[in-house]
């Protein structure tokens, strides 16, 4: 019997519904695979501000600390949204990669075939993409210093970021961008803003570089604004996409729509060692919050890459994904991907279909 630590962030929003669905599945793949899950929950984001001031508590990170993977929900809501930046729930996800080390973020995008119609563009344009974006998610912009907002001489304030990326960052998000085109179609395209940004003159220098180390894999530079326009005009032309915490965050939540919704899109969080944080690329959704229409299967999916990139339980995430696909060809759709003649159903209802099906 292998045992397991999993440390549980359902945070804000549609967060805990779809962790619920995570939870059971995980028991139910332990007891056919004889895994021992024990399971620790704490709090970020929104709830976590509500109930000590803080959106990552130290005592949450030492939890992920100790821990062999961490599955995350989603944070934030309406209700934080004012607060002061130091205490805003996104502060507490920025703080737990970072805490975490967590500089690779893979963002898988891959059409299913049952969800064809659920897409906003045609199925020619559509069928058979299957994108991996890695994602720099510690430096750039969103860290980068100085940042603030300062007072200039003249009285007149002005907001401020950085974005900067040394060599040892662009490195080893470049060597996971061509370990992971390798595994894949071979294929790595870069997405920088060169054409503007010394930063990002850099990062393709390097880039470039680092290429001759892998010759089997072919590489691409696009800009980011040709990558936009090409991500929604031909899709398939792209395997891997390596690209800094701005443009990739930019670039994922529109290669997640390419498969009709960002509601089936999971992520893995990456470090050099330690836990890694797996969690849905879709956010807290307020909206539909505890209204039982969360689509938690991007959450389940998450599972599935918990189990392989941190357990290394590829049978078991086999499975699950097999399970998801199964669900939707049996026709059931909560709202995010329904489509005409298909079966409505709420965020519980689509967690004990998958169960029955995981189950069999
Ligand atoms: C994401 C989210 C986060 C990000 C927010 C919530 C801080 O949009 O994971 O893509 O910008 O990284
Ligand atoms: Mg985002």
């Amino acid at each position: 019997m292998m045992n397991y630590r999993i440390t549980l962030l359902p945070g804000d929003g549609i967060g805990p519904e779809i962790m619920a669905v995570a939870v059971d599945v995980l028991k139910v793949v332990g007891n056919q695979f004889n895994l021992n899950f024990e399971f620790q929950e704490a709090p970020i984001g929104g709830v976590a501000i509500d109930a000590t001031g803080k959106p990552l508590p130290t005592e949450t990170l030492e939890m992920c600390r100790n821990s062999n993977g961490v599955l995350l929900a989603a944070i934030g809501g309406y209700k934080w949204d004012n607060l002061p930046r130091h205490q805003r729930p996104e502060t507490g996800l920025l703080g737990l990669r970072a805490g975490l080390g967590l500089f690779a973020n893979l963002r898988p995008a891959k059409i299913l075939p049952q969800l064809i119609d659920a897409s906003t563009l045609k199925r020619e344009i559509v069928e058979e993409v299957d994108i991996m974006v890695v994602r720099e998610l510690t430096g750039g912009v969103y860290f980068g210093r100085p940042k603030g907002v300062f007072e200039t001489e003249t009285g007149e304030k002005r907001g401020v970021n950085t974005m900067a990326y040394s060599e040892s960052e662009i490195d080893r998000i470049a060597r996971v961008g061509f370990e992971t085109a390798q595994k894949r179609g071979g294929k790595l395209c870069s997405v920088d803003k060169a054409n503007v940004l010394e930063v990002s003159q850099f990062w393709r220098d390097r880039i470039t570089l680092l290429a001759q180390e892998y010759p089997d894999v072919e590489l691409s530079h696009l800009y980011v604004d040709n990558a936009a326009m090409q991500l929604v005009r031909w899709p398939k032309q792209f395997d891997t996409i390596v690209t800094g915490n701005l443009f990739g965050d930019i670039l994922s939540d529109a290669a997640a729509m390419l498969t009709g919704s960002i509601g089936m899109l999971p992520s893995a969080s990456l470090g050099a060692s330690g836990p890694g944080v797996f969690e849905p690329v879709h956010g807290s959704a307020p909206d539909i919050a505890g209204q039982d229409k969360a689509n938690p299967l991007a959450q389940v999916l998450s599972v599935a890459m918990m189990l392989r990139y941190a357990l290394e339980q590829p049978l078991v995430a086999d499975k699950i994904e097999k399970g998801v696909l199964e669900v939707l060809e049996q026709g059931y759709r909560t709202g995010d991907i329904m489509s005409e003649g298909m079966k409505l159903v709420g965020c519980q209802k689509m967690g004990e279909v998958l169960l029955e099906v995981l189950s069999l």
